[in-house]
């Protein structure tokens, strides 16, 4: 029944596969010669000499082995990582990108909207959306960093080195930094988020005292089985090496690997499998609690970039304030929303939609929420139908000049806190 399964489980688990009974060595990883006269290849997402809790490494087990290939030559990167702008202190809000005109696909419609500018020191993230209307017919990898997809609209269907990952709004996957794919559009368009990690691997954060259960549960993340294609067909190889691409033309597919072991793969997480952690007392916890992946730092507590959802869930504070609090924070926030209405904004944010709140930048829920949210019956109260998220970085996000320009920004977004009444002392201004 092997061909039949499709996902394995378990989060970082050291996961073994073969699309052919046999194709896998056992008991010796580079043997002379490698069952059905496969080629052997190590692919390693950190160094060699990694701690074992953070190491990350694939081996791999091709028809031809991914050294023979011609020169990369530059290639235009359209509006993926270009030049980035001054970092501001202004919030700002974008509404969704539009559907591209022309046939697009996956890699030609990333747009990059918010970058630090450090991301050959192996710190920090991106933030791209895609908007694409084509299926791939290269092949991509990205050297600059992991991709972890949240698709807003549209499926993907993405075909790996290790296997085939299909994933739809309400799910994301995670493409390790250096792993080849290609992305075809079962809906026919899609578009999305993408948060590209130039930091250590994504992982699940510790519990503490949460204990051993909750968040994210390691078996709910699926990895592919095995699964190659034997084509003999010119393929195109784009690369993103230090933001921008590279070409190759190969005369085979690279996604001719048949067997693999190892823990640096891609992997797939419905988000409606997160365990929410929420307050049954008072108060409104630090959205921490809804961290689904975390990217460290060298600082503990400190994140490089961590991966934090609102999903569906019971509101059941007593005379608390619900919405977040209003706040100013070190770390910088971007926010996305797949579907329905995040709890903090009564209108602007609409799924599709983006914002920053940078560094120390003041934030919080708009006037027409804080109204509301004074006036609330405090009855239990669930919020449905609604997933945003966000992507929170220690490292300063500058938006590209392209993001400064385009119609979808939000000009006005101030204007949504420019209502806050006074109540000092009872009166109503
Ligand atoms: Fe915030």
């Amino acid at each position: 029944m092997r061909e039949k399964l499709r996902y394995m489980s378990g989060f970082g688990n050291e996961h073994a596969s073969e699309a052919i009974a046999g194709a896998l060595p056992v008991g010796q990883n580079s043997p002379q010669r490698p069952p059905l006269g496969l080629y052997t290849e190590q692919i390693s997402g950190t160094p060699f000499t990694a701690p074992r809790r953070d190491a990350r490494r694939t081996w791999l087990y091709r028809i031809r082995p991914s050294a023979g290939h011609p020169a990369y030559r530059r290639i235009d990167h359209g509006l993926l990582c270009s030049e980035l702008a001054d970092p501001t202190p202004n919030r700002l809000r974008w509404d969704p990108l539009p559907m591209p005109d022309g046939p697009t696909d996956f890699v030609a419609g990333l747009v990059t909207m918010l970058s630090n500018s450090d991301r050959e020191a192996g710190t920090g993230v991106s933030v791209h959306i895609y908007c694409a209307n084509q299926p791939m017919r290269r092949v991509f990898w990205d050297a600059d960093g992991e991709l972890l997809v949240v698709p807003q609209q549209g499926q993907l269907a993405l075909a790996t080195e290790c296997g085939l990952l299909d994933i739809s709004p309400g799910e994301i996957a995670v493409v390790p930094r250096g792993v080849r794919f290609r992305v075809a559009l079962p809906d026919g368009q899609a578009r999305g988020y993408i948060l590209e990690n130039h930091g250590p691997a994504l992982r699940l954060p510790d519990l503490g005292p949460i204990g051993a259960n909750g968040l994210a549960q390691p078996r709910d993340f699926l990895a592919p089985v095995a699964w190659f294609e034997d084509r003999t067909e010119p393929t195109e190889v784009v690369q993103k090496f230090v933001g921008v691409l590279w070409a190759t033309e190969l005369d085979h597919s690279p996604l001719d690997v048949v067997a693999w072991h190892g823990n640096h793969i891609p992997y797939k997480y419905d988000l409606a499998r997160f365990m929410t952690i929420n307050t049954v007392s008072f108060d409104h916890p630090d959205p921490s609690i809804f961290t689904v992946l975390t990217s460290p730092s060298d600082t503990p507590g400190t994140a490089n970039a961590d991966f934090v959802i609102f999903p569906p869930r019971w509101m059941v504070a007593e005379h608390s304030f619900r919405p977040p609090w209003f706040h100013r924070n070190v770390m910088n926030e971007c926010m996305g929303l797949v579907h329905g209405a995040y709890d903090a904004k009564a209108q602007g944010f609409v799924p599709g939609g983006l914002s920053l709140h940078s560094c120390m930048s003041a934030h919080g829920p708009d006037a027409t929420t804080v109204e509301q949210a004074m006036a609330a019956d405090l009855a239990p109260r669930k919020i449905e139908n609604a997933l945003a998220f966000m992507f929170e970085t220690r490292q300063l996000l500058r938006p590209t000049r392209h993001a400064l320009e385009i119609p979808a920004l939000q000009r006005d977004y101030d204007a949504c806190w420019q209502g806050l009444r006074r109540h000092f002392m009872g009166e109503r201004a």
